[in-house]
């Protein structure tokens, strides 16, 4: 019989992989463990979704807990965290001597609850955060931020490596969430910038695949900034030896004065002046850019 648990000392290239959860996510992951040869079990609330993956070499699961004792690693990825508790908990106890994989979205409070109640029934546990959509599963050009237990990720950092690039990110089960989170909002940020660029630009005829070329050049500039200014960050010193916030409130009045005067909408230019206007109002103006940390820490009071 399977118990989907490996047996002493066995390291098999192929790893026993459920997959809860057959949504647009959970579905890739599936593919990218059959893909990779690992005999992959399935369930979804909805059976209908498993019908493809069956199709292509999945295992149907006709219950959770049919799923779960499967597998020696169990992939969770349903909607939300409660959700995923609302699959597990009744099976709880199936889970000892497994590693459960959460790889649905929460925050890095409910990842510490979810790995205090794996821990509870026995089970090791590892959270993710997926940076990518469904399309770009099983590229190694996308990373699997991972955090929770060693063991887990020591033993299961090659199987993971079949949907991203695992990133190792600590014991504290918390930090996947943390960085998801801190690293969507990086992306939205660029992205609303970008936009309105594209519509600064676009203002002037200028097609959006054009101004782009020269966008994506520019934010590998904007990454050096980041890297020239991290060590500042972490000193606590923000020399303006490059460009200081006087500047580059000068510079924030142009990009409000040209959204102005196209009819764009000016919230994001006047959100950015404003914070870097009150940061030189509290004495900033010869600092760097990371200065306006400063701000973000103290709840936006400079
Ligand atoms: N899509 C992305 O690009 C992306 C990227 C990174 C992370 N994620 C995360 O991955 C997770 C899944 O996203 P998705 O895009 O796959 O969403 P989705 O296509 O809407 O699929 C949601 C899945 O959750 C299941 N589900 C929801 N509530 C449930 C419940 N109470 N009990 C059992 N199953 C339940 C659904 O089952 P039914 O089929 O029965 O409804 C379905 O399998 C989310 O946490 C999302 O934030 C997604």
């Amino acid at each position: 019989m399977n118990t989907g648990k490996p047996r002493k000392g066995e390291k098999s290239m192929n790893t026993t992989v459920t997959v809860l959860g057959l949504g647009q996510m959970g579905s890739a992951l599936a593919r990218a463990f059959l893909a990779a040869g690992h005999t992959t079990t399935v369930w979804n609330r909805s059976a209908a979704k498993a019908g493809a993956l069956v199709a292509e070499g999945a295992v149907r699961a006709e219950s959770v807990r049919e799923a779960v004792t499967a597998s020696e690693v169990v992939v969770v990825c349903v909607t939300t965290y409660d959700d995923a508790h609302a699959v597990l908990g009744p099976v709880a106890d199936a889970l000892a001597g497994r590693t459960l994989v959460n790889l649905t979205s929460g925050s890095p409070e409910q990842a510490r609850e979810r790995a205090a109640w794996a821990a509870a029934h026995g089970a090791d546990y590892l959270d993710g955060a997926i940076m990518t959509t469904p399309p770009g599963i099983g590229s190694s050009a996308f990373m699997l931020l991972c955090s929770g237990s060693p063991t887990a990720f020591a033993a299961h950092r090659d199987t993971l490596a079949a949907l991203a690039a695992p990133v190792d990110l600590g014991a504290d089960p918390a930090l996947a969430s943390l960085y998801d989170t801190a690293l969507l909002g990086l992306m939205w940020a660029s992205l609303s910038g970008w936009l309105h660029g594209a519509a600064l630009t676009g203002s002037e005829e200028v097609p959006a695949t054009r101004f782009t070329e020269v966008a994506t050049r520019w934010m590998n500039a904007v990454g050096g900034f980041m890297t020239t200014y991290a060590p500042q960050i972490d000193a606590g010193r923000y020399p303006g030896d490059d460009a200081t916030l006087d500047i580059h409130l000068a510079t924030m009045d142009h990009l409000v004065h040209a959204s102005e005067a196209r009819g764009l909408d000016t919230g994001l230019p006047k959100l950015l002046r404003d914070v870097t206007a009150r940061a030189v109002a509290a004495g900033h103006g010869r600092d760097g850019y990371a200065a306006l940390i400063e701000l973000v820490r103290a709840g936006g009071r400079a």
